[in-house]
């Protein structure tokens, strides 16, 4: 069952560009900032009132972030569904053939439990499955 949209991820190019701006033009305040070296990121939680959006910064060219920027240029990455239970959902649609990225739960941004949608499944955008008991 989803419970809310829990962020947006986006991709930028200059994370502390970014931060930058989201904070000048929405007045974000940044929660969490963490580079997750086997994924190839540096990412930044910001809130914006009640609503989330995570900042997703390559840490080379040759990372899914760096790969995507190279394809799409910056913008609109990802969308971030709270769930109760990310294996739960992961099995409810692999069970109905839906292409997944993730077929078992893993250890996403800031330690949450988190599991993706092939972008295939949704019309072309990436899906995350997140559970967050502190949301
Ligand atoms: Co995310």
């Amino acid at each position: 069952m989803l419970l809310s949209i829990h962020h947006i991820g986006i991709a930028v190019d200059d994370l502390d560009a970014a931060i930058e701006r989201y904070s000048v033009l929405f007045g974000a305040v940044v929660e969490h900032r963490e580079a997750v070296v086997e994924q190839g990121v540096e990412a930044a939680s910001l809130r914006l009132g009640a609503s989330r959006v995570e900042l997703l910064a390559p840490t080379g060219p040759d990372t899914p972030v760096g790969k995507f920027l190279a394809r799409r240029g910056p913008g609109m990455h990802h969308v971030a569904f709270q769930v109760a239970d990310v294996a739960a959902e992961l099995e409810r649609l692999r069970a109905d053939g839906v292409p997944l990225i993730d077929e078992q739960p893993r250890r996403g941004m800031f330690g949450l439990q988190v599991g993706f949608v092939h972008p295939e499944a949704t019309g072309g955008v990436l899906a995350e499955f997140v559970s967050d008991d502190l949301a």
